[in-house]
Formats: C-alpha cells, sequence, structure tokens
C-alpha cells in the first residue's frame, strides 16, 4: 500500500512516512504492519491505545494529534470511513470470507455463511456503495443454524456466535455481531450489524435490534420487539422501542 500525497486535503505525520503495511485491521486489534481508520469523539484516545502502523483519522484531528508520540504513521483526511473503503475496494476486495466452524456444529438447508454487511458510504459523486468486508465468520462448538438463516462476515475482524448458542429459521445477523455462549436466536430475529449479545441470552421471535446495541448476558427479549439500546443483564425487555420490564427469573425460565 502506498499512499499519493499530492492531495491538498490529505497530510500525513509519523515516523518517516515510507513504511510498508501488509492488510486491514480495525483499530483495537491492529498489529504494526497492519493499517486502520477511526472517527468519533473517542478517536484520540482509541489511536494511543492502538498497535497499528498507520491509522486514516479526521482531519480535525490533526491538531490535537501533534502532541502524540510518533510510534505510527497518521493520515489526516476529512472523511476517513471514505478513504478506508476506498483502499479495501482497491485492494482487497476479493477476500473469501474465512468460515470457521466447531465440533458439533449442525447447519441446516439454505444457511448462508459469509455474506457481505449491508454498510454503505457515499461517494463524492453521490452514489452509494457498499462498504468492503475482508472478515470472517467464526461459529463455536456445539451451535445449530437453523434453515433458511444469514450471517454476514465481518467487516474485518469476525462475526461470532458462541458455543453452544442455537439460531431459529431465517434468522439474520448482521456483519460484526458477536453473540455469546448459550444464546437463543428464535425465528425470524434481525439482529443488525455490531450487535454484542452477552451469554444465556433468550431473542424471541421477530426482534429486531438496530445496530450496536448491547444486550448484556441473562437479558430476555419479547417477541416483537425493537431494541433501540444497551439491556441490562437479567433483564426482560419488549415493546417499540424494548423497555426494561422486570428483572428475569429462574421460574419458568424459557
Ligand atoms: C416477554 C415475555 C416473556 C413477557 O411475558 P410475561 O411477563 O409473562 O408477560 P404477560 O403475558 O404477563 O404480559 C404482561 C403485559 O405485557 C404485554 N406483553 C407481553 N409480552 C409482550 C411483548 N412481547 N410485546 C409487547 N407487549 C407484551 C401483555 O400484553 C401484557 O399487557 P397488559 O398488562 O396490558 O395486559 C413474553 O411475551 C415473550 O416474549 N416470551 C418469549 C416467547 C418465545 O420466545 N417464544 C418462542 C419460543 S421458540
Amino acid at each position: 500500500l502506498s499512499i499519493a500525497i499530492d492531495d491538498p486535503n490529505l497530510s500525513v505525520r509519523g515516523p518517516d512516512g515510507r513504511e510498508r503495511f501488509s492488510s486491514p485491521a480495525d483499530l483495537a486489534s491492529a498489529t504494526p504492519d497492519q493499517f486502520s481508520f477511526c472517527y468519533g469523539d473517542d478517536a484520540l484516545p482509541r489511536i494511543l491505545d492502538s498497535r497499528a502502523g498507520m491509522v486514516i483519522c479526521p482531519k480535525e484531528l490533526e491538531e490535537k494529534a501533534a502532541s502524540l508520540p510518533l510510534d505510527k504513521t497518521l493520515v489526516f483526511v476529512p472523511d476517513p470511513r471514505l478513504v478506508f473503503a476506498r483502499i479495501l475496494r482497491g485492494l482487497f476486495s476479493n477476500v473469501p470470507p474465512k468460515i470457521t466452524l466447531g465440533k458439533n456444529t449442525r447447519i441446516h438447508e439454505s444457511v448462508i455463511l459469509g455474506t457481505d454487511g449491508y454498510g454503505f458510504v457515499v461517494e463524492d459523486d453521490g452514489r452509494r456503495v457498499r462498504f468492503p468486508c475482508v472478515g470472517g465468520v467464526r461459529i463455536e462448538d456445539n451451535v445449530e443454524i437453523d434453515a433458511g438463516s444469514v450471517v454476514d462476515r465481518g467487516t474485518l475482524g469476525d462475526t461470532v456466535i458462541g458455543y453452544n448458542t442455537k439460531v431459529g429459521k431465517l434468522v439474520m445477523i448482521g456483519h460484526n455481531s458477536q453473540i455469546g455462549r448459550s444464546c437463543v436466536i428464535a425465528t425470524h430475529a434481525n439482529i443488525s450489524g455490531s450487535t454484542t449479545i452477552g451469554d444465556d441470552v433468550w431473542i424471541a421471535p421477530g426482534v429486531v435490534t438496530s445496530g450496536h446495541v448491547n444486550i448484556r448476558e441473562g437479558a430476555l427479549i419479547g417477541t416483537g420487539a425493537v431494541v433501540v439500546g444497551d439491556i441490562r443483564p437479567g433483564w426482560i425487555a419488549y415493546g417499540i422501542p424494548a423497555k426494561e420490564i422486570r428483572q428475569r427469573t429462574n421460574e419458568g425460565r424459557l
């Protein structure tokens, strides 16, 4: 990967700007030979914590980043997500998804593992273009996925279905979702991208989660609920939007 630095919107700060990077990775797991990107309010501490060799950063961070140690190359651009997506599309678009299946897994008819995530960037000319995915799917031991369900690959890392979890029919599990151990995800659930589900969670039929929510361990989400925010451990939540109603007990536990 090399970067053309003739764009007035782009500036680079780093050890000598001539490093080589092998592959993309998310900021948290990247190693010094990998590159990543960031945006959002917490970008600065995440850059500091990251071991990535190069990070594509928002331009408005340039001044603040002047005091950061020069242990990595920082590339400042107006829209880091768009630039990162372009690099992935140009250099990594044909990476097949790596599907890892644990022992004693049962994958039923018409299940599709490793489809591209449903994420987009908007190009300068207004075209909506897929954010490319290079990650995979990891299904742990003892997992069962019933007929017709679909599991997207991760964008950079893996979408994960944890040990002993049972997924019903026609369930959609979006890219980067992390599903814990011994969960039930019942028929027609729509788990949108980057949903985190803790261990021993029950998701009843037809539940929809907005992306980036965290349903903590032991929670139960009632039939048809729409989860738009985090749910605390052990709570029963339902409704649109889902509200925490009461704590789950062992009595009559599903
Ligand atoms: C969430 C759940 C556990 C709630 O059960 P519950 O606490 O016994 O609730 P109740 O039946 O006593 O109902 C209490 C109230 O909440 C309402 N309610 C119950 N579940 C609801 C839901 N999912 N969405 C909206 N309202 C719901 C009831 O209509 C009732 O309202 P009311 O007081 O105005 O009459 C249950 O609805 C559920 O979804 N169970 C999971 C079922 C499942 O997974 N089935 C598939 C098995 S594979």
